[in-house]
């Protein structure tokens, strides 16, 4: 039997994870700098839950959800992004009666059948946040500042930030008539999908990828032109702030997105260095002021994004390997092994990360593996160190060795770490 990965689904292996949580940890320092909390959901939720948020005209919905009916006849589906979930928690635990604001962080596997390729998977991870319960602007200025934040801390240094405002529902509804007046002439030339769709949702066009789609598309009127006063001057206080917070951005007006909740801003992180490929989107978020009101809670305004993990690994810069651990215990005899176990034992009781090859083998063989995984040190021990109550510390960085007591093996190693 030929058993591998689902086609789109990747192992990540332990040579792979410490940029994984460099990543994760970059995430989460800098947004909890900002008072957000994790949460976590569950990775399947009903489907309904997805249809009425998405939208039933996007591609996710109608073309790439995980769903299955379960051993009762509940449809069910893999989450395919974090938003609904949140929502959902927020208004099922009554959030807004313990908390003016919300500021939520969450990390995990989302799921998406669309065609694999490079930076494009059918499992892929994302690392969101949701603020519940402020209209901004100041604060989605304050929230794309800080995903700007963490994508330098990670070295990724050519990007490009778009923003756009989509309005209201009023200032929706009037586009929506312009649009499909413009749109009139083109009806027939319209891929299958968006002659479907136009008059459910004409806006799913301008995200269309077909090229005839998007050549029609980059004539379209502006949403921008559409905004009430109020959209308006929303959109101005996000530009403003921007600009207070020296962010660099460009207005983008053809700027959609591929899912239904979005309310006025909208913005997107592009990648513009190599490696990328075409899926080049880092990040992509926005307000949906209208959805917890329409999932049963009150009026509750929000913003959010998501960033893609593998697309910002892709743009991470290289960094030396580390080691996943700090000394490599080096058995000179077999008789010391039962106590090379115990001298493990001691220096991972005074936290340090240890290894060994409790199989034994030769002084060099052991040394070699040693130098393999990359260790900053390793400690000898022979018969004679055991006597003696000492271990022989040899840097394999800067090629000292030392004559150490045991009792002070651990203090010197940490010492030596943090030169
Ligand atoms: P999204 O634009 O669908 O937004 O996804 C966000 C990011 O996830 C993308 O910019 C991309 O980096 C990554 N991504 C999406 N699909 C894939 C895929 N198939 N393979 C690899 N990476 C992918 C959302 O999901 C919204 N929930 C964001 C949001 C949060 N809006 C408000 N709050």
């Amino acid at each position: 039997m030929n058993l591998r990965a689902v086609k789109g689904m990747k192992d990540i292996l332990p040579d792979e994870i410490s940029k994984w949580h460099r990543l994760e940890s970059a995430f989460r320092q800098r947004v909890e700098g900002y008072g957000f909390r994790e949460a976590r959901f569950p990775i399947v939720e009903p489907t309904a839950l997805f249809v009425r948020s998405i939208g039933e005209t996007t591609d996710i919905v109608e073309k790439e959800m995980y769903t299955f009916t379960d051993r009762g006849d509940k449809s069910l589906t893999l989450r395919p992004e974090g938003t609904a979930s949140s929502v959902r928690a927020f208004v099922q635990h009554s959030v807004q009666a313990r908390e003016p604001v919300t500021k939520w962080y969450y990390v995990g596997p989302m799921y998406r059948r669309e065609r694999p390729a490079k930076g494009r998977y059918r499992q892929f991870y994302q690392a969101g946040i949701e603020v519940f319960g402020d209209p901004g602007p100041f604060i989605d200025a304050e929230v794309i500042d800080m995903v700007v934040g963490v994508i330098s801390t990670l070295g990724i240094t050519e990007v490009e930030v778009l923003v756009n405002s989509i309005g209201g529902p009023e200032a929706r509804e009037n586009y929506r008539v312009a649009l499909l007046a413009y749109l009139a002439p083109y009806r027939a030339e319209l891929c299958a999908d968006c002659q479907r769709r136009v008059d459910a949702n004409p806006l799913r066009v301008l995200d269309c990828k077909v090229p005839r789609c998007a050549e029609i598309a980059a004539d379209a009127p502006s949403i921008l032109k559409h905004l009430t006063d109020d959209d308006r001057a929303h959109f101005d206080g996000l530009q403003e702030t921007l600009t207070i917070l020296g962010t660099p951005y460009r207005v983008d007006g053809s700027l959609v997105r591929g899912l239904d909740y979005y309310t006025r801003t909208l913005f997107e992180v592009l990648g513009k260095g190599e490696g990328l490929g075409a899926q080049n989107a880092l990040l992509g978020g926005g307000r949906y002021d209208q959805m917890v009101k329409s999932f049963g809670g009150p009026d509750t305004p929000a913003i959010g994004f998501a960033m893609g993990l593998e697309r910002l690994l892709m743009a991470m810069p290289e960094s030396e390997p580390d080691s996943h651990v700090d000394v490599f215990i080096v058995a000179a005899q077999a008789g010391v092994r039962g106590e090379a176990t115990l001298l493990g034992r001691e220096l991972r009781d005074a936290g340090l990360r240890v290894e060994s090859d409790l199989r034994g083998g030769s002084l060099k063989s052991q040394l070699r593996r040693a130098d393999k995984i990359n260790t900053r040190i390793a400690m000898i021990l022979g018969e004679e160190e055991v006597e003696e109550g000492v271990v022989q510390l040899k840097d394999l960085q800067n090629k000292t060795q030392d004559k150490v007591p045991r009792a002070e093996a651990a203090q010197r190693v940490h010492a030596l770490l943090s030169e």
